[in-house]
């Protein structure tokens, strides 16, 4: 790999890092442990900003040759949904503490829009094994790209994503 990274292997190692992290998250919203999801979730926008940037930028746009334009805006969508969803959970854990209630709420808010990330996603490793080198060489470019400007993912989502959720 030119980029001297397997933009495959790297990929699914985000997707077991974020499953670690939201199964953590889950636990600690369980406690109401506000400080500890507080972490969690700084960690979830780190992590996350990177990934879907070279998601949108470069791999979605470059498999649609495979799933077609409407799994490509289903992809998207799914993206919106993970943004709406840290920005609520964002917005609960800043008050400092959670009722018992915003605690369910946002429990079913990860498992509906944002768990669902990884585990759709890293099917998609799927079709990228079909990709050539040429383009799995931009894929690992595009991975160092977004990695070298590091935005956070609520950062990314208000500032340069062009998609408005
Ligand atoms: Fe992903």
């Amino acid at each position: 790999m030119a980029a001297g990274i397997n933009p495959i292997e790297e990929f699914k190692k985000d997707h077991a890092t974020v499953r670690d992290i939201l199964l953590g998250l889950i636990e600690d919203l369980k406690a109401r442990n506000v400080e500890g999801a507080l972490e969690k979730l700084i960690t979830l926008d780190k992590l996350g900003g990177p990934h879907f940037r070279f998601e949108e930028e470069t791999l979605y746009p470059m498999l649609k040759k495979f799933y077609g334009d409407d799994y490509y805006e289903y992809l998207l969508s799914a993206h919106d949904r993970v943004i709406r969803a840290a920005k609520r959970i964002a917005e609960v854990l800043g008050k400092g503490e959670i009722s018992e209630e915003e605690a369910e709420e946002l429990i079913r808010l990860i498992r509906r829009d944002i768990l669902p990330h990884p585990i759709e996603c890293e099917g998609l490793a799927l079709l990228a094994e079909k990709l050539s080198k040429e383009e799995l060489e931009e894929v690992a470019r595009s991975i160092e790209r977004a990695r070298a400007e590091g935005l956070p993912l609520l950062e990314w989502a208000d500032r340069v994503r062009e998609r408005r959720v």
